[in-house]
């Protein structure tokens, strides 16, 4: 298997940093493909604990090309942050990374607009995460953009910044009055940012397509989960990108026939943060249990993730609408010690019964889960790295996952370490063709920069 797509199949946090981390092993290349500094996770491994906001976590192993593709909105300020902290700990970011010149910026304006309007919303608001993410995609889809390319054209940059600013400072002034911004201050804050960023920026599509035709393996990671994207999602309360296995080929410039599988990422029971429907949240001492056992609390805001039971429409749905090939399952071992489990089979909604999640925002608020009950088990899953030694009542409860997500399970993840997974299939296989650049012994990354 060559070229896989990693996606959440619930509402983000579902683990996909670990299980990215663990197949990026066998991977050459590790593309990120939307959302930005909206998304964060955490990466345990034997050096130290790495906390990853825009750069894909293949930047941990040596030899890896990792991009950030055109369908992500870069906050510049959050991508030096984190590229300053990884290089302090001993991280290296050189040739081994590119990012797209076709990405959008998030400016100043971009997170002052979203927290004017998420406070005058009330009752309404999404509760996003504050970082720019939506008024940078409108800005990107009214086509009054600035793209990482334009940061090389300062003249160019200034004047759509002048004439962006001009409009929007009215906005920000007369409609919310907060103030607005200086556009020369704005301008010299970014052109330090272009300073530090210049050598990275690429055309990475071509960069992605040269690698896949020299025979590179390729991950596509994605951020989010399936129902936190702008058309499958809980809409409005969504992220403004495309977070299923499509926004894999928008977002980076790769075709759908180069892509082999579409592995999706379901936690063993399931969170949300932000506002939105949640038909199988749980607001007693067992939700309260899920959430300090599973450390349920964001990586990027620190906000308590709101927990619930395993909703098995929900991740059917992200079986049918992302392809998916195989899943992995995380945090089985924050269920241990439950004495039973529920899972949700279908919505009842007055009369009639829904196998597939309502698109209906009202609908889907108002819908009761059906449950099935399952025994949970006594013996700690924490660390176990075989499927036959997990309990028969964890194996039953795993199968049932599978039936009800229509999907098989190849992973399974019983701990925040590398070590602590159990690996049925590898999704990239064992046995890899090398990249046909190695076999010639030249470098994988046809990255024009010098470092
Ligand atoms: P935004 O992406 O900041 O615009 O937020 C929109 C919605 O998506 C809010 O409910 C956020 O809490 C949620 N969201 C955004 N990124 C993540 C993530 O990485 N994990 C979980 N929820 C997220």
């Amino acid at each position: 298997m060559a070229n896989l797509v990693i996606v959440g199949t619930q509402w983000g946090d579902e683990g996909k940093g670990k299980i990215v981390d663990i197949l990026a092993r066998d991977a050459d290349v590790v593309v990120r493909f939307q959302g930005g500094s909206n998304a964060g996770h955490t990466v345990v491994n034997d050096r130290d604990t790495f906390v990853f906001h825009l750069i894909p976590s293949g930047i941990l192993y040596r030899g890896k090309l990792c991009v950030i593709g055109n369908g992500v909105v870069v906050d510049p300020e959050a991508l030096i942050d984190e590229m300053d902290r990884l290089q302090a700990k001993g991280v290296k970011i050189g040739r081994n990374f590119a990012v797209s010149q076709r990405a959008h910026l998030i400016l100043p304006y971009h997170k002052a607009i979203e927290k004017a309007s998420e406070q005058s919303k009330g009752w309404r608001r999404i509760g996003t995460t504050g970082r720019g993410i939506g008024p940078s995609y409108a800005d990107k889809m009214a086509r009054i953009g600035l793209r990482v390319g334009d940061l090389l054209n300062p003249q160019l940059f200034r004047r759509k910044l002048e004439e962006n600013l001009g409009e929007i400072n009215c906005f920000l002034e007369r409609l919310y009055q907060v103030p607005g911004f200086q556009s020369e201050k704005v301008f010299q804050q970014y052109m330090g940012y272009a300073e530090r960023l210049k050598d990275y920026i690429a055309d990475t599509a071509v960069l992605l397509n040269k690698a896949i035709d020299e025979g590179s393996t390729v991950l596509f990671e994605g951020a989010q989960g399936t129902h936190l994207d702008v058309d499958f999602g809980t809409y409005p309360y969504v992220t403004s990108s495309s977070a299923a296995a499509g926004g894999a080929c928008t977002g980076t410039g790769v075709g759908p026939t180069k892509i082999d599988a579409v592995m999706g990422v379901a936690k063993a029971y399931t969170t949300r943060v932000g506002s939105g429907p949640f038909p199988t949240e749980l607001t007693d001492h067992v939700g309260e249990g899920l959430q300090e056992r599973g450390r349920e609390f964001g990586a990027t805001t620190g906000r308590p993730r709101r927990c619930g039971w395993f909703d098995g429409v929900l991740v059917r749905y992200a079986t049918r609408t992302n392809g998916l090939t195989s899943l992995a399952v995380t945090k089985l071992d924050v269920l241990d010690g439950c004495q039973e489990l529920k899972l949700c089979t279908g919505y009842r909604h007055g009369n009639r019964l829904y196998k597939e999640m309502p698109s209906d925002l009202q609908v889907l608020s108002e819908c009761e889960p059906v449950y099935e009950v399952l025994p949970g088990w006594t013996r700690p899953t924490t660390g176990v790295t075989s499927y036959k030694e997990l309990p028969p009542q964890a194996k039953r409860y795993l199968n049932r996952i599978e039936e009800l997500a229509e999907c098989r399970v190849d992973m399974i993840s019983t701990g925040s370490k590398r070590s602590e997974t159990i690996i049925l299939r590898n999704p990239l296989g064992p046995a890899r063709r090398k990249p046909a650049s190695a076999r010639r012994g030249r470098s994988p990354f046809p990255h024009p920069k010098k470092h």
